[in-house]
């Protein structure tokens, strides 16, 4: 999400600055620019879309220069413009930023009522009028400016900041947002991602969180941002080009579903008052009066987005007391349906371009109804068309298969229902603090399962001759289940089919024999008594059975081994292939309302890993694209 490259040295560096963030271009973006040191001064070219528009706005305006810094943005604060492309200047200063200010509202107000004056809607620009102020205010180096605004800033943030009265000088910093450092013969470099480093050097240093690095010709000096000194060890890189931008994983798919942790913290950043037991979301727009308007929320998305749609809807029901409903946007477009003004309409989509989708929006909004877009890609044609948007931040996906899109869609439809919840007087502080604190575990919890990954592909490869597969749950595991089966089919293109598990005597219980893998969503939740019959009943058809269950569940482990189980008190496995035909696949206990966002990932594995066995295309399936803007 957003690219940083920035160079100080001996060479001119519009060029490297560029071809630096064409190696990022793979984190997405929607603008780009560059601040580089002319002698003069800093001057400044920006440019909306790809970095080609860039290039001709260089050839208009050239940037001579040996210190400079360049960015590409993924708009997170205020539309895709060239006014809010970086870098961002006030005063003698410019800064690049990836990443979130938590407290922009805040500074913002702040800084407007000492008389700054804004020229975009960015967060990023309160940082370049922080810094500014503090040399206003008398400090005499770059490093200390950098330091007194950053400590009034709360969030996620990689910055590069440049200053017209220091022509030799880049100050960056970091805080949870990826920075690297790469040292040349006679100059310094730093970037989000190490592809943007490769063609000038292999030796890198990684900031931690917390760090702050003056660069210069001479090399770097690192500090904390309290300004004690930090030593961090050099690293040799040998990576191809395209390793690195998959940071090292063999698909974008497997990194995407490894970065799910840093996603929900994306999503869930500066949204939680664990407090106050409530979620905050000014671009929410959820006021008591519209929430306690609403008598139906009706869902509308397409594939995935569907799938997590139909948790918001279990959440919306029970915690906000709201019927719901959720539509495919290809079948609400056709069907003549019916909203009202007090309906709530709730559009998920990744791309925010999905033509069903944006059609149904348009039907429901022609009604009066009041739409809202649960979005990953800001600005995009649905939350545009939608009166409020409450958006994903989970970084741009490339894989077409969807899956820290799925996560945080369930993490910001969650959010949604305790905010209704608590606006219409149907969920009590304390329930809320419950979800909240639920909530905020996630990521940790989801850095447990993915420590499992290796004994999922083991699983993976025992099923890999599989020619149809059977994916079961209840409640929130019935969209989960979808879910599972969904993710399968796109890459690995076995035949997989998503059922709620009470459905099973209803038809699909005639397709188990020994062939058959069955995956059993049975975490411990409300429906536990009734998901292990139908574990029960897979197991006495002979089917191979994959159950996800919570931690230390003696049970599950007695019905799947029953002799095995009793005979130690520690019988306990994280992910065991039990018997041939029998895997386990354990997740932290959690809080019932999180679990699908835990029970998704090994499905998510297993998908990828039998894809992978198979040798298809994991990034590109046949036949698939990523975002589908034609019916
Ligand atoms: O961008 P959207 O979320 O609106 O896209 C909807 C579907 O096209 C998308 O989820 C699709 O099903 C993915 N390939 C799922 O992996």
């Amino acid at each position: 999400m957003c690219g940083i490259v920035a160079y100080v040295g001996g060479k001119d560096c519009a060029s490297i600055l560029v071809d630096g963030l064409r190696r990022l271009e793979y984190r997405g973006y929607d603008s780009a620019g560059l601040a580089v040191h002319t002698g003069r001064g800093v001057d400044i070219v920006r440019a909306v879309g790809k970095l080609n528009n860039l290039d001709i706005a260089l050839q208009k305006t050239p940037l001579k220069g040996t210190t400079g810094i360049g960015h590409t943005r993924w708009a997170t604060h205020g539309r895709p413009s060239e006014a809010n492309a970086h870098p961002h200047v006030a005063g003698d200063i410019a800064v690049v930023h990836n990443g979130i200010i938590e407290n922009h509202v805040a500074l913002r107000r702040a800084l407007e009522g000492k008389g700054v004056r804004f020229s975009s809607d960015t967060d990023t620009e309160i940082v370049a009028h922080l810094v500014d102020e503090a040399v206003r205010g008398g400090e005499s180096t770059l490093a200390g400016a950098v330091r007194a605004a950053l400590k009034q800033v709360t969030g996620a943030y990689a910055i590069a900041v440049v200053s017209s009265k220091k022509p030799t000088e880049i100050v960056v910093a970091k805080a949870e947002s990826p920075l690297v450092l790469g040292f040349g013969d006679g100059e310094m470099l730093a970037a989000s991602d190490i592809p943007a480093l490769l063609s000038h050097t292999r030796d890198v240093i990684f900031l931690q969180d917390g760090d702050m690095a003056l660069l210069s010709r001479e090399g770097v000096n690192i500090t904390k941002l309290d300004g004690s000194q930090v030593t961090r060890e050099k690293k040799r890189i040998d990576w191809s080009p395209t390793q690195a931008e998959k940071g090292g994983y063999k698909h974008f798919m497997l990194k995407e579903i490894h970065e799910q942790p840093r996603a929900i913290e994306d999503t869930l950043r500066g949204r939680l008052d664990v407090q106050a037991g409530d979620v905050v979301d000014e671009e929410l727009g959820i006021t008591e009066a519209l929430a306690k308007k609403i008598n139906r929320v009706y869902f509308v998305a397409c594939g995935t987005s569907a799938h997590s749609a139909m948790a918001g809807r279990y959440w919306i029901e029970q915690l906000a007391r709201i019927p719901s409903t959720v539509e495919i946007g290809s079948e609400v477009r056709y069907r003549e349906p019916v909203f009202t003004e007090n309906d709530l309409v709730v559009a998920v989509s990744q791309s925010g371009e999905t033509a069903d989708t944006l059609a149904a929006v348009k039907a429901a909004k022609a009604q009066g109804a009041t739409i809202l877009a649960v979005a990953n890609v800001i600005d995009s044609a649905i939350p545009r068309a939608s009166a409020g948007a409450l958006y994903t931040h989970a970084g741009p996906e490339i894989g077409v298969a969807s899956t820290k899109c799925f996560t945080t869609q369930l993490a910001a439809l969650l959010m949604l229902a305790i905010g209704l919840g608590r606006r219409r007087g149907t969920l009590s502080a304390s329930e809320a603090r419950r979800l909240v604190d639920a909530l905020s575990k996630v990521p940790h919890q989801m850095r447990e399962v993915l420590a499992k990954a290796d004994e999922v592909r083991h699983i993976a490869k025992r099923h890999i001759r599989a020619r149809d597969m059977l994916f079961l749950g209840r409640g929130t595991g019935f969209p989960v289940a979808l879910e599972g089966a969904l993710k399968l089919k796109e890459i690995s293109y076995i035949h997989a089919e998503g059922y709620a598990a009470g459905e099973m005597k209803h038809g699909p219980i005639a397709l188990i024999d020994s062939e058959m893998p069955v995956v059993v969503i049975c975490p411990r939740d409300v429906h536990y008594e009734k998901t292990l019959s139908n574990l029960q009943e897979v197991k006495a058809r002979e089917g191979q059975l994959i159950a996800i269950a919570t931690e230390g569940d003696r049970d599950v482990a007695r019905m799947l081994v029953p002799d095995e189980a009793p005979r130690s008190s520690s019988w306990r496995t994280s992910v065991t292939q039990l018997e041939p035909d029998v895997s386990l696949i354990e997740i932290p206990s959690a809080e019932p309302e999180v679990l699908p966002l835990l029970t998704v990932i090994p499905l998510q594995l297993l998908a990828y890993y039998m894809a992978d066995l198979k040798g298809t295309d994991v990034d590109q399936p046949r036949n698939l694209a990523k975002t589908v803007t034609v019916e």
